[in-house]
């Protein structure tokens, strides 16, 4: 029998930081579906929040409260805060390579609807990619690729492990403590800048054990992405380019957002959104990102990820202008936890980075929390995990072999056809009837001859709408468009 101290399920920041903080003495396994860089902490570009000192604090609170509609837990907001001076200080002593000036300071950037420059950035663009390769070469611990989760070993409201696919081969693995790092929803929306791994499979699980989804009404929307690819991930075009100065503008070259809020380009990420979708809807025009106000090789040095990317679809930055859409970016609600990754109910199961619902975000996420709130919850879980006996009761046997088939032949049309419907009805601008419609396709296809991974993927969708069905009024990212009488 194959038993851990701890199994981890997923290798973005939120398992790779839980890692490097546990003992290397303990016996710890982290798997991720495919290969490990196939994260969203990967494709993270803007940067990391840390509140610049005490002095700041209140105000990232605020910030961080007042984007979130004050839907947000007070408490675990102010622990993000707080712990983000001792997190920065971490990362910068075991030598995670942020971005410095000339004088050796760390640079912080600006981005919307924060009232200061308080975002850290590694490789100009890149700093998921800088952030996951520190912590990829500091885990102490055995990774495991090609490993994907379909089952949690839950009985009388204790976790003993999961059931996975290792390389093709159904697999049960012990544990003592499982940890749920395996990121978002992604999969679920037509358009989003999600990495393809990030399907919603572990929230499925969760809803089908009875263990609680909450806030999923609120799903983020980044408002500049370059949608034109035919590649399922779409082109992140990071908000750090509007706090650096740039535009969206109108075909004609109009800056319409002010129309919708007085911060204009710079007003928090669900109005932006809704404001961009809502403008081409009415005018039908195209909507641009402008950059013409930089200069070219400040902009090449501060952007150059997105310099090169953009080159080779036959952009010239910041001379040419992108044309942008929205786009589904992340899930502000997730799997219901406290604040030290606990979920409740349930011994020897943990959640942290974005498959959790810390109550953090509240109705719409402040910019670049998201990469603050995985490490910061993720060095929590690994306290209640240390702080926890080891369960030395016995362990019931789990072997049976499942009679279960991930892929069914019609699935990936299913798949397909979930996507759009999720973008339509469940997406930024919503309706009553819209919902019902999601809904009834939901039910439907589960009825239908369909593999266990769509399944998950549909308690995870139906976990959405229900949850919009129920919000009447509008909130933060959950935007309802009340229908004529
Ligand atoms: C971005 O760089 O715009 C994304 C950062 C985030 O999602 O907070």
């Amino acid at each position: 029998m194959k038993r851990y101290d701890v199994i981890i399920i997923g290798a973005g920041i939120a398992g790779l930081y839980a890692a490097m903080n546990l003992p290397e003495s303990m016996k710890v396994l982290v798997v991720c579906k495919d290969i490990p860089w196939e994260c969203n902490t990967f494709y993270a570009q803007g940067g990391i929040v840390t509140a610049l000192n005490e002095a700041d604090i209140p105000s990232h609170i605020e910030d961080t409260l007042a984007a979130g509609a004050y839907h947000n837990i007070k408490e675990a907001v102010e622990i993000l805060s707080r712990d983000s001076l001792g997190l920065r200080e971490d990362l910068v002593e075991r030598g995670m390579p942020f971005d410095r000036g000339e004088d050796g300071r760390l640079l912080y950037t600006k981005e919307a609807a924060h009232s200061t420059s308080r975002i850290l950035h590694a490789g100009g663009d890149a700093t998921g990619r800088y952030m996951h390769y520190f912590m990829m070469t500091r885990n102490p611990h055995l990774l495991q690729r090609n490993t994907l989760v379909y089952d949690l070993l839950i009985e009388n409201g204790r976790c003993y492990g999961v059931r996975a696919m290792v390389n093709y081969q159904p697999t049960t693995l012990y544990a003592d403590h499982v940890l749920i790092a395996s990121g978002g929803v992604g999969s679920l929306y037509a358009y989003n800048t999600n990495s393809r791994t990030v399907s919603a499979d572990i929230h499925g699980i969760c809803v089908e054990k009875g263990i609680a989804l909450k806030d999923m009404e609120f799903m983020q929307f980044h408002p500049t992405v370059f949608v034109k690819t035919p590649f399922a991930r779409k082109l992140l075009l990071t908000e750090a380019l509007r706090g650096e100065g740039a535009y969206i503008v109108d075909e004609d070259g109009k800056r319409f957002l002010f129309d919708y809020d007085p911060r204009g380009e710079l007003a928090s990420r669900d109005i932006v959104s809704r404001a961009i979708f809502d403008y081409k809807r009415k005018t039908g025009k195209e909507v641009y990102l402008d950059f013409s106000m930089f200069d070219e090789e400040w902009f090449h040095r501060r952007f150059p990820n997105i310099t090169k990317t953009f080159e080779a679809l036959g952009y010239h930055l910041p001379k040419d202008r992108v044309p942008i859409s929205p786009a589904f970016h992340y899930a502000n609600g997730g799997i219901e936890c406290d604040t030290w990754g606990r979920i409740p109910g349930m011994q020897g199961l943990y959640v942290a980075g974005e498959a959790a619902r810390t109550g953090v975000h509240g109705a719409n996420r402040l910019a670049s929390n998201s990469l603050l709130e995985a490490a910061v919850f993720a060095r929590r879980a690994v306290e209640a995990i240390l702080g926890t006996p080891v369960h030395d009761g016995p362990i019931p046997r789990f072997e049976k072999d499942y009679d279960t088939q991930l892929h069914k032949e019609h699935d990936k049309s299913y798949k397909h056809q979930l996507r759009q419907i999720m973008w339509k009805d469940a997406g930024i601008i919503r309706t009553e009837a819209g919902l019902h419609e999601a809904k009834n396709f939901i039910y439907d296809t589960k009825n239908k001859e369909i593999g266990r991974l769509l399944e998950l993927r549909l308690n995870t969708a139906a976990a959405i709408v229900e949850a919009a069905l129920a919000r009447k009024e509008s909130l933060g990212s959950h935007y309802i468009e009340k229908e004529e009488s």
